[in-house]
């Protein structure tokens, strides 16, 4: 359990403070939030107060045992700071040692690890007294976080989105489980991808070199005429951070893709494909492989598609279903079946409980649980479990990408 102490600088992006506490508060962290003036336009100390079930303070002069000097014992009683969302005129201050204000005094007067993770608008964040200041404040020890890109509040599109708060979150914390004695840990960036895998197992230990991994990514569509199609939400955006790692690590990869409109990584052999037939049709063309890590969305049912367009005019089409091939079951009994066998199982309802019932039926090596009940489908973040014949490891939250090299890292540790 670690004590945070959350300052919430003006910016739109303050909502997302409380989602944070949410999530810090879920995961058993006590926070004590601080409001600046500016964060008090966007989000009332009330919502704060409510979500941290704590005081918020705002001013300098509320702390009542100002004459112990309370700023002092404010920032002692904290394991870490953390500045979200981090404005311009914030990290501007924190740069300068400006302490004109309970946040700024706070942060000026701590001894313990600061983050700080800054939302603005994209020509603020690139400006270069902003970077500047960025650098000064690293040089320091203050860990920033990166903004994400992305379309902004104000109109404009580009770096300076404050990232999810899972994303946030899992920067700040090595162990974001719910477990009550895990230790508060500061990230270390360069190691955070390979932090939570086996001990001895850094990423930066972990080599696929020589082995031949194999990914599926994304939707499929199922044509229902010239013109139209069964999709789904998937963006393919976890299956190809996932091929691109494999081929980080030194892999030979062949990303088997359905429709999405991502670029292919770098070192990276893409197949695009639409449908469930031809998704397996790749699939089986590029066996034999070490590992197999089918993350599609893959349609399970497909119609016999008309020739033709069908018309309005002709009424509601009597759609027939058909089942498509279920292609990790596929490879599950396949003669040359992937020495490692890796699903994925998205749920909205008994998570574990599904997937594990999907890797006994389908015949993998692991399921990785994704659930998706919330905007997981298309959106930056994730929080997977990792389901095994031997149980279940939580492999966190984070970034697709972060969750990614996490889980190739197991990946190769199993392989070597
Ligand atoms: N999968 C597959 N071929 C299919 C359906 C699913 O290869 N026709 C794979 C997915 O790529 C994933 C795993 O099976 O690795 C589980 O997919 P999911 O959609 O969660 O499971 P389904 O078997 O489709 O079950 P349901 O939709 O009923 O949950």
């Amino acid at each position: 359990m670690a004590r945070i102490l959350l300052i919430v600088g003006g910016g739109i992006a303050a909502f997302k403070a409380a989602e944070l506490i949410r999530l810090a508060r879920r995961h058993g962290h006590a926070v004590t939030p601080v409001l600046t003036g500016g964060g008090s336009h966007f989000v009332t100390p009330m919502t704060l107060a409510a979500l941290a079930e704590s005081p918020v303070y705002t001013s300098l002069w509320d702390l009542k045992d100002e004459t112990e000097m309370g700023h002092i014992q404010l920032s002692r009683a904290a394991d870490l700071v953390l500045v979200c969302p981090a404005t311009a005129d914030l990290l501007a201050k924190m740069a300068a040692g400006i302490a004109d204000d309970l946040a700024t005094t706070l942060l000026l007067a701590t001894d313990k690890p600061v983050f700080a993770a800054p939302a603005m608008n994209v020509r603020m964040w690139l400006h270069e007294a902003t970077q500047a200041n960025v650098a000064t404040l690293r040089q320091r020890g203050v860990t920033v976080i990166d903004p994400t890109e992305g379309a902004m509040a104000c109109g404009e599109y580009g770096p300076g989105r404050l990232p999810e708060p899972a994303e946030i979150f899992a920067q700040v914390f090595r162990h974001p489980g719910p477990d009550p004695g895990s230790r508060f840990l500061p990230e270390e960036p360069k190691e955070e991808a390979g932090s939570r895998a086996e001990p001895g197992m850094k990423i930066q230990d972990a080599d696929l070199t020589g082995r031949h991994i194999l990914v599926t990514a994304g939707p499929t569509h199922e044509p229902i005429d010239p013109v139209r199609v069964i999709a789904n939400r998937s963006s393919g955006r976890q299956g190809f951070a996932i091929a691109a790692a494999a081929a980080a690590l030194g892999a030979r990869v062949t990303l088997v893709a359905g429709p999405v409109a991502l670029p292919t990584p770098p070192g990276v052999a893409r197949i695009d494909v639409e449908t469930a037939d031809q998704m397996l049709a790749a699939v089986d063309s590029a066996l034999p492989a070490d590992a197999a890590i089918l993350v599609a969305a893959v349609a399970d049912w497909k119609v016999s598609p008309s020739p033709t367009k069908l018309k309005k005019s002709a009424g509601p089409p009597q759609l027939r279903f058909a089942p498509n091939p279920d292609i990790l079951a596929t490879l599950g009994t396949h003669p040359d079946r992937p020495r490692l066998l890796v699903g994925f199982a998205a749920e909205t309802d008994d998570l574990l409980a599904n997937a594990a019932s999907k890797r006994s039926a389908k015949k993998a090596d692991w399921i990785v649980a994704n659930d998706v009940s919330g905007d997981v489908m298309g959106g930056p973040s994730n929080h997977l479990h990792l389901v095994t014949a031997e149980g279940v490891e939580d492999l966190g939250a984070g970034s697709k990408e972060q969750l990614a090299r996490q889980l190739v890292a197991r990946i190769a540790q199993e392989l070597s």
